[in-house]
């Protein structure tokens, strides 16, 4: 079969790593007999430098028309002093809410070769750990209202964080889907003693789990879910938060599974279109070294021949290849440990094809 990838490689170790997800694909396509084609566009920092704007027009026409999108990273100190509207994070925010992601899922297990990686005492990760983070995606304190008023204290800034019951729903929804094909457990993580819009969540999410029986549902607060991310993190099957909630939890999960360029996502929404990426950023202090870890985003082209490719096959050849170069003990920098030689962006990506 053919199809249509829009491959946007973004800022420091963007394109590096999209690179090498983009080498295991073709060699998934080999070995399956797909066609992938891949069209890249400019997005983020490279785009403001080429075209004066974080997310051109074409870019975001030419993702309309792929099946799915392909996205390394943006940002880096050179764009820092940009005004808010013109930095490269601003078209991450624009391509989510323009193509609808509503729904981000981000896995974070742990892999049975990385356990001494983990910065959790062995005891507590003995057993592994397997969860699935469904982070709202385009609401909350990332698009509400902001700016400058007078307050108390003279000038402030604010930022206002709004869910509407709809916007809480379907997210709640996506992850008791979710939970229906894993172990139906799923954890809502709000601040409801303290928020308005985390009460209304909790209500909503209260409402949802009735169509869903055999998924068991508790509710959490996000300190005490950051609390026990450390303390217990195989209590967790799915946990569904908020935008803010979702961006800050993952960072933790990636963390104890070893390393941030290990977790990869998927956001998708109403429509086919999916884009998948990997959680972390664009590493400007790396960048050009040829150190960057591409298992994040080699992971995250399984997600994509997963989710939006229907290539459930495929993925697994691709999740199987880079277990077995884990466990092969393929390290890059960020998993290595003292002593050992770390393998550069391309060896890594080399060790999965090989594998594939
Ligand atoms: C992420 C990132 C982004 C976010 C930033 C770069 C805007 O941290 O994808 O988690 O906060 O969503
Ligand atoms: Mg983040």
């Amino acid at each position: 079969m053919e199809f249509d990838i829009a491959v946007l490689r973004g800022d420091g170790i963007g394109p590096e790593i999209v690179d090498g997800a983009v080498e295991v694909l073709e060699a998934v396509g080999n070995k399956f007999g797909h066609t992938f084609r891949f069209h890249p566009y400019l997005m983020g920092g490279a785009a403001i430098d080429a075209t004066g704007e974080p997310l051109p027009q074409k870019t975001l026409e030419g993702c309309r028309k792929a099946q799915c999108v392909l996205l390394g990273a943006v940002g880096g100190p050179k764009w820092d002093g940009m005004p808010a509207e013109l930095r490269p994070e601003r078209a991450l925010l624009d391509i989510r809410s323009a193509l609808g992601l509503f729904t981000n899922l981000r896995p974070a297990r742990l892999y049975p070769a990385l356990a001494d990686e983990s910065p959790l005492r062995r005891d507590i990760v003995a057993g592994g750990f397997d969860i699935m983070i469904v982070r709202e995606l385009t609401g909350g304190i990332y698009f509400g209202d902001r700016g400058y008023r007078q307050g108390k204290y003279g000038e402030e800034a604010y930022d206002t964080e709004c869910y509407s019951p709809v916007e809480i729903e379907r997210i709640i929804r996506a992850a008791f889907e979710t939970a229906m094909k894993r172990r139906k457990k799923v954890t809502s993580v709000d601040k409801a003693n303290v928020l308005e819009t985390s009460r209304l969540w909790r209500r909503t999410a209260g409402k949802v789990a009735e169509e869903y029986p055999e998924v068991e549902l508790n509710h959490m607060f996000v300190d005490n879910a950051a609390m026990q991310l450390i303390r217990d993190p195989a209590q967790f099957d799915v946990i569904v938060t908020s935008n803010m909630f979702g961006d800050i939890l993952s960072d933790e999960a990636s963390q104890i599974s070893g390393s941030i360029g290990l977790l990869p996502s998927a956001s998708m929404g109403v429509g086919t279109i999916g884009m998948y990426e990997p959680i972390h950023g664009s590493a400007p202090d790396i960048a050009g070294t040829g150190k960057a870890n591409p298992l994040a985003t080699i992971l995250s082209a399984a997600m994509m021949l997963r989710y939006s490719l229907k290539l459930p096959e495929e993925a697994e050849a691709i999740e199987r290849a880079v277990d077995a170069a884990l466990s092969d003990g393929l390290r890059t920098a960020d998993i290595a440990r003292n002593g050992e030689t770390p393998l550069s962006t391309k060896e890594m990506t080399k060790g999965v094809v090989e594998r594939l």
